[in-house]
């Protein structure tokens, strides 16, 4: 398989994919956090995790199924950050395998369980090299302020004690990018192993192409053409960044969560392979409407669906 989106469960199609013949695997995973029914990774289905609060059907979908923790954290809600690693546990192995050694993973983690992710990657064999800051210099920001309840149940004093005080977290304005390496062979040097396959250094000069400073935090804000598409839509200037850093043309890039396929876009246009899986119809379809659209205006007459070539 080559250069496509596939249908389906990443955790089966990935079983098609040789031995260490990808150069970067890039994805938005899903974070875990319930917010839409693709990312509710667990069987909890407590108080906590039942029904929507009014505010929460009037933003739409999001978050729905999450519902409100009104009776507290119930015990199988503190499962939840177990059942995500062992969740990732289930799909990070196959991806150790298809990687090339010293080949990069950037992963799209959620602040809230990122370390899970981390660990799970850990325990699989891969080295944790960094946490890329993604600042997306604006968020939407939903904190309680906690007078507001007060007053509401006419606790005049309290709400004046309470004044500037808030429920929830500061404004989410970082995303987590995991930076992971898949191993370099024993007995030779990193150094070796980029003359060999290509892989393990970064490129510099990329982060100035981007606008960017040569450190870890990236600030990229989203445009109106970064949006739309899916609920949690990753900036494409961002992902061609990371491709970039990291890959040379040609080089095969992955994205087993692809989601309305930003990362295959991103790499098409920067002429590297490109292979994405996603088992959401709907996104599916945007997806590979979207390589059509972008083959058609890069005037790439050979892209034929039936027209697959094996790794
Ligand atoms: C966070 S979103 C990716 C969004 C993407 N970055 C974009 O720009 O559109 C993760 C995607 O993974 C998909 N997904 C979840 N579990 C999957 C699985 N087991 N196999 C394939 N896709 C899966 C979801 O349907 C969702 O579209």
């Amino acid at each position: 398989m080559q250069d496509n989106i596939y249908f389906g469960d990443c955790r089966t199609l990935i079983k098609n994919i040789q031995n260490e013949t990808i150069d970067l695997i890039l994805s938005d995973i899903p974070y875990g956090i319930s917010f839409e029914n693709w990312d509710i990774l667990h069987d909890n289905t407590n108080s906590a995790l039942l029904g929507s609060s009014p505010a929460q059907e009037k933003i739409g979908n999001v978050f729905k199924s999450r519902g409100k923790p009104l009776n507290g954290w119930a015990e199988s809600d503190k499962k939840i950050p177990l059942e995500y690693y062992n969740w990732v546990l289930s799909w990070a192995p196959d991806w150790y395998r298809v990687l090339k050694p010293a080949a990069s993973v950037f992963v799209f983690a959620g602040r809230r369980l990122a370390h899970r992710c981390i660990a799970a990657f850990e325990d699989c064999g891969f080295i944790y090299k960094d946490m890329i800051g993604w600042n997306k210099m604006k968020a939407a920001h939903r904190a309680q302020h906690i007078s507001c309840v007060y007053q509401r149940r006419g606790d005049d004093i309290s709400a004046k004690k309470w004044e500037n005080w808030k429920l929830g977290n500061l404004r989410p304005v970082f995303e987590p990018i995991l930076w992971f390496m898949k191993p370099y062979k024993i007995g030779g040097t990193l150094a070796d192993n980029v003359l060999t396959y290509s892989l393990g250094a970064y490129n510099e000069k990329v982060l100035r192409k981007y606008n960017q400073e040569s450190n870890n935090l990236f600030n990229i804000v989203a445009q109106k053409t970064d949006t739309g598409l899916h609920p949690t839509q990753k900036p494409l200037s961002l992902m061609s960044l990371l491709i970039e850093l990291t890959t040379l043309e040609n080089q095969v890039v992955l994205d087993p969560f692809a989601g309305s396929g930003t990362t295959l876009i991103a790499a098409l246009n920067l002429n590297r392979h490109y292979l994405g899986f996603e088992n959401n119809e709907q996104y599916y379809n945007i997806a590979r409407k979207r390589l059509e659209t972008e083959l058609k205006s890069l005037n790439n007459s050979l892209f034929s669906c039936d027209n697959l070539s094996v790794i």
